[in-house]
């Protein structure tokens, strides 16, 4: 599906907001396709949130439109949007058992007013017969997050784990034509937000409905996402596939956004006959700039590779070892290279790598880095990618 034909998901178009005199998003438009699980990612105060919130008409914009599965909501109040929408606290009811959290928009929807009175509600046999439908739901879904045995709990006797699902449940029950989650696993720690992370990917899976994410955690981003709208400053600088953004950011911003280590950027200039220069090492990119144009150069941490095997004809630049991290798995160097203001630069190695380098001798200041094709990124002077030319894949001329 392209994105002109994705009528079924959510379509934002030119939507602004401004507060006060400070504009927050600025004419965005995305589409976000049925079933995708669609990532709002970008630094604090980026419009996540308000975007998220327009979406859910928790927020009224300025101007533009919201279309879901097809026809424009602008006019409709939250409830009428078939939107479920989960937020970073969950806000479950404390008084109430896991049950009647899960059952409550339910009855809601299901129950007449006098139905849900306390003394009257048990008079009424289409009630009872109501009730009994509502908890066959809340039992599948249930089901469905785990969370069964924990039916008959409060609040107060979950972990943060299992209250998030709950306030997933609570969103699940109603069928929603699109969930929107803000944050939703900022509360908990480390290892369980591993965990919820899973489960919710694999929720989406199982669901196949429409998800829009919120986060400025891009490992979440990257995790879990079909794809990532990547925001700063009310705009969406990119979307697309999470290896979109990670092998072909679109721009220095996003280049600097996405991967940690961030990536090392170097100043450099067109050599007027398709190459840039870095000291004495000459890569071609196939563009010819005029000489003397402004060029960054955006590697990461992993296309510096040291000078083993293959890998040890790449063209090279010398660095000095300032320190050296042992990640278990992996190790991070941090060097300065031998170029003009010795920019600091962050290699990373697998152990495996580590492990041969040191065997060979090959970790002895100065040390001799190795450019990778892979993961090393050219900009223009205004930002924007500069596509490699196919004819000059390799890095080395
Ligand atoms: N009701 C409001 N009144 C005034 N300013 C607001 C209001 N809501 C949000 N803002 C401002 O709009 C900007 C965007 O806020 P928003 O909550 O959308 O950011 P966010 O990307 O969700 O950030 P975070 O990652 O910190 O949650 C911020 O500068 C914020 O201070
Ligand atoms: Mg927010």
């Amino acid at each position: 599906m392209t994105d002109g034909e994705s009528a079924d998901g959510v379509r934002l178009t030119g939507i602004a907001k401004s507060f006060g005199g400070t504009r927050v998003l600025a004419g965005l438009d995305l589409a976000v396709r049925a079933g995708e699980f669609l990532t709002l990612l970008g630094p604090s105060g980026c419009g996540k949130s308000t975007l998220l919130r327009i979406i859910a008409g928790l927020e009224r914009q300025d101007c533009g439109t919201v279309s879901i599965a097809g026809r424009p909501v602008d006019h409709l109040p939250p409830a009428e949007r078939d939107v479920a929408m989960v937020f970073q606290s969950y806000a479950l009811y404390p008084h109430m058992t896991v049950a009647g959290n899960l059952a409550t928009p339910l009855e809601m929807r299901r129950l007449t007013l006098l139905e849900r009175l306390p003394l009257i509600k048990h008079l009424s046999p289409r009630r009872a017969r109501v009730m009994r439908g509502i908890m066959a739901e809340v039992r599948a879904v249930a089901e469905a997050l785990r969370i069964e045995a924990l039916l008959d709990r409060k609040p107060a006797q979950l972990s943060g784990g299992q209250r998030q699902r709950v306030a997933l449940g609570r969103a699940m029950v109603r069928h929603p034509a699109v969930f929107l989650m803000d944050e939703p696993l900022s509360n908990l720690d480390a290892a369980l937000r591993v965990e919820v992370r899973h489960e919710l990917a694999d929720l989406h899976a199982r669901l196949g409905t429409t998800f829009i994410y919120v986060t400025h955690d891009q490992v979440e981003a990257m995790t879990m996402s079909s794809r990532i709208a990547l925001m700063d400053q009310g705009r969406i600088l990119q979307l697309g596939t999470p290896d979109d953004l990670y092998d072909r950011p679109a721009s220095l911003a996003v280049a600097r956004f996405i991967g940690s280590p961030s990536l090392t950027v170097l100043e450099t200039v067109a050599d007027g006959v398709g190459g840039i220069r870095l000291g004495a090492v000459r890569l071609p990119f196939g563009h010819r700039f005029a000489a003397g144009t402004r060029l960054s150069l955006g590697i990461r941490p992993e296309a510096f590779a040291l000078p083993l095997g293959p890998e040890a004809d790449g063209p090279a630049l010398a660095a000095r070892l300032v320190r050296a991290e042992n990640l278990g798995a992996e190790w991070h160097l941090h060097v300065r290279l031998d170029l003009p203001g010795e920019p600091p630069a962050i290699v990373r190695l697998t152990a495996a790598e580590h492990e041969a380098a040191r065997a060979s001798g090959l970790l002895e200041d100065p040390l001799t880095l190795v450019l990778r094709a892979r993961g090393v990124h050219l900009f223009g002077p205004d930002g924007a990618r500069v596509e490699p030319d196919p004819a000059h894949t390799a890095v080395v001329e």
